[in-house]
């Protein structure tokens, strides 16, 4: 190996710095060029976005959010935006990206990203690019990794908002409801509603019950607890319901516009009488620098992916396998979603503290 490049995919997560950073010195250190991708595959399709990395470009980067790399949510080169006289046309245009990786001479690709990175990294590979690939998402839901980094950093934002938002609640007795990110997973909500205390945790792995919700709330009122705090999970669905969703795609079924926290304040209100809010913490819990925890994690990810790729290995994907970081082939690592399991530690925990979970 002589020339590697690194890029970065999907939304960003507190650490992705962190791991280029880490990722360009092991590298150099090896005697490597490095070559830093600018959004996703942009810089394969446009090479002015092709940039160097070197000691200076990457210094005093490790504690800031975001990455400097830029990413893309769009732009898969395989379904390519082009814009034509009749619109928009997919198009697939990754024989473009294979040539102009082959023509800088690049020996190897490092991709930084989440499940849908994780798989454009796979047909890539199958066109020949070696890649190796590092897990990404505050959301924690990729399997083969018993964290990724900025978890750490999102439950930190989204708990500090549980804490400030129980004097808010009390002084007014009413109920909050605090919807946080995770599609597929109740991580997030899990977490910080344990950390942070709260009454009820709605997640994606239990559908709730709005009457066992609304019991709670009363339980606690006729404990002269007169204010509840209820943490969503953004992906959480009411028990036998349609699917809660937002968003156009789901044309048909019933669009919740103001999302699945608003929807459980107004049924608390309506069944209980109480007084509630509701707050979405959306992009806030992937913003700003990563925890210490996380920062670390993110350093070992971007050595380890070197390392592997110096001793030959790649269709691997890098993971937190306590006490180490190795790889796993990429396949298993995008198999299925990891979902909270539900007699985890932290579940029975919640449980034991009398925290309902919407059943
Ligand atoms: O995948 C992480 C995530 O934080 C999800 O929980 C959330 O739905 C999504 O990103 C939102 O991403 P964006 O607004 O960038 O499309």
């Amino acid at each position: 190996i002589k020339r590697i490049a690194i890029n970065t995919g999907g939304g960003d997560a507190p650490g992705l710095n962190a791991v280029i950073r880490a990722a360009t010195l092991a590298a150099i250190e090896r005697g490597w060029e490095v070559y830093g991708i600018r959004h996703g595959y942009r810089g394969l399709i446009d090479t002015k976005e092709l940039i160097p990395l070197t000691r200076d470009t990457v210094r005093g980067i490790t504690h800031l959010g975001g990455t400097i790399l830029g990413t893309a949510n769009k732009g898969n080169p395989f379904e390519y935006p082009i814009q034509t006289p009749e619109g928009v046309r997919l198009t697939d245009i990754s024989d473009k990206v294979v040539e102009n990786f082959r023509a800088k001479q690049l020996d190897a690709l490092i991709c930084i990203g989440g499940d849908g990175s994780m798989r454009l990294a796979q047909k890539f590979i199958k066109k020949g690019i070696p890649i190796v690939g590092v897990p990404k998402t505050i959301d924690n839901d990729l399997s083969g990794t018993v964290t990724t980094f900025g978890f750490d950093t999102a439950v930190s934002t989204a708990t500090d908002a549980i804490d400030k938002l129980h004097s808010t609640a009390e002084a007014h007795e009413r109920v909050m409801v605090v919807e946080v990110m995770g599609r597929y997973a109740g991580w997030i909500a899990l977490a910080s509603g344990v950390a942070g205390t709260a009454d009820v945790i709605l997640m994606p792995e239990i559908p709730f019950d709005l009457e066992k919700v609304s019991e709670k709330v009363m339980q606690r009122e006729r404990a002269g607890r007169h204010f509840s705090i209820v943490v969503v999970a953004e992906g959480a669905t009411p028990k036998g319901g349609q699917l809660m969703v937002r968003g156009p795609k789901e044309a048909g079924r019933e669009v919740l516009l103001g999302g699945i926290g608003q929807y459980v304040a107004e049924e608390i209100t309506r069944r209980t009488g109480k007084e509630t809010r509701s707050l979405v913490l959306g992009h806030l819990q992937r913003g700003g620098g990563p925890t210490t925890f996380d920062r670390l994690i993110a350093l070992r990810f971007g050595a380890a992916a070197v390392r592997t790729l110096a001793e030959g290995q790649v269709d691997v994907m890098v993971v937190l396998d306590p006490p180490t970081v190795r790889s796993i082939p990429l396949a298993s690592a995008i198999e299925r979603m990891r979902t909270v399991p539900l007699d985890s530690d932290t579940v029975l925990t919640a449980r034991a503290l009398g925290i309902n979970l919407g059943d």
